[in-house]
C-alpha cells in the first residue's frame, strides 16, 4: 500500500522551476506541472509556504499555504517534453520574507477518477526589501 502510493505520487511532478531556484518576492514564475498518466478531469491548486529547513517543509496535502493559483488542470503534450504538462504562471507574494519556501501543487481528480495527487519544489525566495 505504501509502495503503491509512493509510485502514484511520482506520477505528478514539478519540472520547472528547478529545486532551489532563487526568486525575488513579487516576481513571476512559470510552474510546469507534469502528470505521467493524466485522468480525465482535474482541478489544480498551487500554494506557497515557508519551510523551517531543507528537510522541514509542511506536507503539501495537509497545508498548501498561501494559494497562488486555482483552476482546471488539463495537461497537454508538447514537443519539448516526454509527458503531458501544463504551464501556469504564478506571482510570489511581494511581502514574502527571504528564505526557503515550498511551492506545492495539489491536483484533485474528478469524482471517481482517483485520489488527490501532490507535488512540490523548494525555492529560495529573496525578499524585495
Ligand atoms: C512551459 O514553460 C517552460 C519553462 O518556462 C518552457 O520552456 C516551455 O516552452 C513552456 N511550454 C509551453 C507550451 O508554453
Amino acid at each position: 500500500m505504501a509502495l503503491a502510493s509512493a509510485v502514484l505520487a511520482q506520477d505528478l511532478f514539478i519540472a520547472s522551476p528547478p529545486p532551489y531556484t532563487i526568486l525575488a518576492a513579487g516576481s513571476q514564475v512559470t510552474v510546469q506541472l507534469v502528470e505521467k498518466s493524466p485522468h480525465n478531469r482535474a482541478d489544480v491548486s498551487i500554494g506557497i509556504q515557508y519551510c523551517k529547513s531543507e528537510s522541514e517543509c509542511p506536507d503539501v496535502l495537509q497545508d498548501l499555504g498561501q494559494i497562488l493559483y486555482t483552476g482546471p488542470y488539463t495537461p497537454g503534450h508538447h514537443e519539448d517534453a516526454d509527458y503531458a504538462y501544463q504551464n501556469m504562471t504564478v506571482t510570489i507574494p511581494s511581502t514574502w520574507h527571504s528564505g526557503l519556501a515550498q511551492l506545492g501543487a495539489v491536483v484533485i481528480w474528478g469524482f471517481g477518477d482517483g485520489q488527490d495527487d501532490a507535488a512540490r519544489v523548494i525555492l529560495n525566495v529573496v525578499s524585495s526589501k
